[in-house]
């Protein structure tokens, strides 16, 4: 038995990375899932992967960009199980470029992608979390808690969501659902090929967190192993807990003087 035995959970853009490792965590304790992507191809992969770790699955396809899709896809959640127990708001997205250079369409779509779903998410899915005295991890990021140049509107979402995280986690405590955010450094997934931009500014800043980043790279499943703790923690509500490599405290500076 696991420990999300026959949980309903659902994990958003489990298509690729994080969601998607996280997603097969938690099929593997047992849980029922919802997971939700753009990407047809990618998703019904990574439900045959669920189910070969024996979950029931339901896959949601659409763009939570599109205010729509927020309640349509709890409504079918609900539809398919009969309540909610756990809302994992992953999907999302970056953009590297100087605001010099930012458009005013990708930093709509930061937000309604990055805050405006999770929020929606967390707004339909509450009466149903209430019930189950549930719980929700907001998947937000360590560039939420330092300045880094080139992603300042994608760190205003994060900083946003943790924010969020916070307010709401002080509403929701009197019904017991709580409300976490983790915050993962860089982790090597599809997020950095669909960054947009050249592959030489991509190499030089994977560059730069090999040197701040003195763990190494985070895996997706390093990343999940966060998730279900925060899951699985009873009495934790309203953090952003870091997963991050040795970032947050790094100089830069190399550990050995000589
Ligand atoms: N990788 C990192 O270094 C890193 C670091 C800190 C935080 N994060 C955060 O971790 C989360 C997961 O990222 P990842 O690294 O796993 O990236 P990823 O491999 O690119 O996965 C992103 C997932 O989100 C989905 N998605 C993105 N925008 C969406 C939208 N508008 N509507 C529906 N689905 C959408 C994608 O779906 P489709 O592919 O099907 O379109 C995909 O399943 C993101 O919130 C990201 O900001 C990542």
């Amino acid at each position: 038995m696991g420990k999300f035995e026959k949980k309903v959970v659902i994990v958003t853009g489990a298509s690729s990375g994080i969601g998607e490792a996280t997603a097969i965590d938690f099929a593997k304790q047992g849980a029922k899932l919802v997971i939700t992507g753009r990407n047809k191809e990618r998703l019904t992969a990574a439900a045959k992967k669920c189910k070969a770790a024996g979950a029931e699955v339901y896959e949601f396809i659409g763009d939570l960009a599109d205010f729509k899709n927020l309640e349509k896809m709890i409504k079918e959640s609900v539809k398919k199980y009969g309540g909610i127990d756990i809302l994992i708001n992953n999907a999302g997205f970056g953009d590297m470029k100087p605001i010099e250079h930012m458009d005013v369409e990708t930093y709509d779509k930061l937000f309604q992608s990055n805050v405006r779903a999770p929020v929606f998410l967390c707004k339909y899915a509450l009466p149903y979390l209430k019930k189950s005295k549930g719980c929700i991890v907001n998947v937000s990021s360590c560039a939420a808690l330092g300045a880094m140049p080139n992603s300042v509107p994608y760190s205003m979402t994060k900083a946003a969501l943790d924010h969020f995280t916070r307010g709401f986690s002080s509403e929701c405590a009197p019904f017991g659902v709580r409300v976490n955010s983790i915050n993962p450094a860089v982790v090597m997934t599809r997020f950095a090929d669909n960054l947009g931009v050249s592959d030489e500014m991509k190499q030089k800043a994977l560059q730069a967190f090999k040197v701040k980043q003195p763990l190494g790279f985070i895996t997706s499943e390093q990343i999940s192993e966060g998730i279900l703790f925060l899951c699985a923690s009873e009495m934790t509500t309203g953090v952003s807990l870091p997963i991050d490599g040795g970032l947050l405290h790094s100089t830069g500076m190399p550990a050995d003087p000589k």
